[in-house]
């Protein structure tokens, strides 16, 4: 069976009622796909008997002086590799298919869910990405659906969605792929020098700087903190904009790990601004 590809609603609904009997495995994209991506498809892949990919570069989950215009589109590129990795459905919904911003339903995700880490500098965001999100499922009607852990907020807000609405559901959380360096495979990185990207690394050192603390048994969030703050500052292009560890679930500040932490980091690197995290669990 070739690509069978989809641009509006009705017409992949249509396609998906004939194919009811099928495991749907579902992995929502904005695009720009990269070996991440591929794993996640490849799970999806393995895990059902149909996959299907969705790109949709989302305006409701761009702030207004972000990077909606600039984001990386190479829809051919997109398509072959959908192709090549076996996936059965690729959908690309119009814009007009999916709805216009300000006369849309929104879903709103629990306020302190988003208040934090991302949130902070992204208002708004969230609440696009569960919006569209939402809709995706409602539209796919999928068994599952992959989504990658280096949007660890994303992600822990779509569980949570998922559950609070009763959407019926399986979210997989799929690890980050990274290069060698560490770097955690971004669509971003396109936009990032050899350079920026060998100055970017540092951002996974620390967090496992912070990995390696706890494991010799430290459990103070302010000390792992330290350490991981002492690591980022040795590269001075990094400009940091957040450094937190919450609880992997419900995004909340942790004092002392008892049993899980996510430390999460944001930043930019020549401009360019990127995320990492870690989930540190603490056996003791
Ligand atoms: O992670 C992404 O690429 C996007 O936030 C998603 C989940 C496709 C929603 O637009």
């Amino acid at each position: 069976m070739g690509l069978a590809i989809f641009t509006t609603p009705s017409e992949l609904g249509h396609y998906l009622q004939s194919h009811r009997s099928q495991s749907l495995g579902f992995v929502p994209t904005m695009g720009a796909l990269h070996v991440g991506h591929r794993s996640l498809i490849d799970r999806a892949r393995r895990e059902n008997t149909l996959a299907i990919v969705s790109i949709f570069v989302n305006p409701l989950q761009f702030g207004p002086n972000e990077d909606l215009d600039r984001y990386p589109r190479q829809l051919e590129i997109d398509r072959a590799m959908c192709e090549t990795a076996g996936v059965d459905v690729l959908f690309l919904p119009t814009s007009e298919s999916m709805g216009t911003k300000d006369l849309l339903t929104q879903v709103i995700p629990p306020p302190l869910m988003m208040s934090g880490l991302c949130g902070k500098t992204r208002p708004g965001h969230f609440q696009g990405v569960a919006t569209i999100v939402t809709k995706l499922l409602n539209i796919i009607k999928p068994d599952r659906a992959y989504f990658g852990e280096k949007d660890a907020q994303q992600l822990a807000i779509i569980r949570k969605i998922v559950t609070d609405l009763n959407i019926s559901v399986d979210v997989v959380g799929c690890p980050t792929l990274r290069a060698d360096s560490g770097l955690a495979h971004s669509s971003r990185n396109q936009y990032l020098s050899s350079t920026g990207k060998a100055q970017a690394a540092v951002i996974y050192r620390s967090l496992k700087q912070a990995q390696a603390l706890v494991a010799s048994g430290e459990t103070r969030a302010s000390v792992i903190l330290a350490a991981v703050m002492t690591e980022l500052a040795t590269v001075t292009e990094f400009q940091l904009e957040y450094l937190e560890l919450v609880d992997p679930q419900t995004l909340q500040s942790i004092e002392t790990i008892a049993k899980k932490a996510l430390v999460a980091i944001a930043g930019r690197i020549e401009n360019t601004r990127l995320i990492d995290n870690i989930i540190i669990v603490f056996d003791d």
